[in-house]
């Protein structure tokens, strides 16, 4: 047992699409959350960049003493995960490798689409996990203005302009034989409902999901599940604390609050 806090960290609101699955799988664990809200969007930055913030995220998270850090957003997963890992002794996951996986369970015709930051769909990082596993067609998408929709509340079922920018990046698919599509960035998930108006018969892939599912296996077979019930969930955020709330509150479904603090003198 191990009743230390577990880490998430994304560039703002996308990583709470991990903190809803984890909190429904692993009720019983303390989360602390920073959302980079001052430097969002990290997909659009360079590759040194990201990984600059990456580490400055885990070291706040560090701080707290954490068991586990899951790095909530499909581009530093993409672009900084494997050096995160050379650098910190905490066991850090991502949300790629369990997305992709699943994926290639799902898929009928072998034509699977990703959906991502610009960042993610150029690292390649999915059309090279998705190959070694015998697909038969990749299409990545960047689709860099969702970010931007999730982070405004443009996100629910009905949001006209939503749909258009869904229907703009991703309606040609309609017509591709694809029939499965990996949502790559965290802050995907909360589009789905409008993601699936567009594409009605397309199976997607919640990468917060399959990370959530993911850390639940390995900390009940490393025995590090918490033995108290803690299930509250701290956050954190790099700029507009207010802000951050309001829109969190509509996704998370209950009031929460976050507190400011810089990162940049971690
Ligand atoms: N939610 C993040 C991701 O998964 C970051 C998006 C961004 O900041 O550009 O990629």
């Amino acid at each position: 047992m191990d009743n230390r806090p577990i880490g998430v960290f994304d560039s703002g609101l996308g990583g709470l699409s991990a903190v809803k699955e984890l909190q429904k799988l692993l009720p019983d664990e303390h989360i602390v959350y920073f959302g980079d809200t001052g430097r969002v969007p990290y997909g659009t930055k360079s590759y040194e960049t990201i990984k600059r913030y990456a580490e400055q995220d885990v070291k706040f998270l560090q701080s707290f003493d954490v068991k586990a850090v899951l790095a909530a957003c499909g581009t530093v997963s993409a672009v900084a995960l494997e050096e995160l890992k050379q650098k910190f002794s905490i066991p850090l996951y991502g949300v790629v490798d369990d997305a992709a996986s699943k994926a290639m369970k799902e898929t009928k015709t072998g034509i699977i689409a990703v959906a991502g930051t610009e960042a993610t769909i150029g690292s390649g990082i999915f059309e090279r996990k998705l190959s070694k596993s015998g697909l038969s067609r990749y299409i990545g998408v960047a689709c860099p203005l969702f970010v931007s929709l999730v982070e405004c509340g443009f996100y629910k079922e009905d949001d006209q302009v939503a749909y258009e920018v869904c229907e703009r990046y991703l309606g040609f698919l309609k017509n591709a034989g694809v029939d499965t599509l990996i949502l790559g960035c965290t802050h995907f998930p909360i589009l789905a409902p409008v993601i699936s108006k567009v594409l009605p018969d397309v199976k997607l892939i919640n990468p917060s999901y399959e990370a959530a599912v993911k850390l639940k296996e390995t900390l009940e077979r490393e025995g590090l599940l918490s033995g108290k019930k803690d299930n509250k969930v701290e956050y954190f955020v790099s700029d507009q604390p207010i802000k951050f709330a309001n829109v969190a509150n509509i996704f998370i479904g209950h009031d929460i609050e976050a507190k400011m603090i810089d990162i940049e003198k971690v």
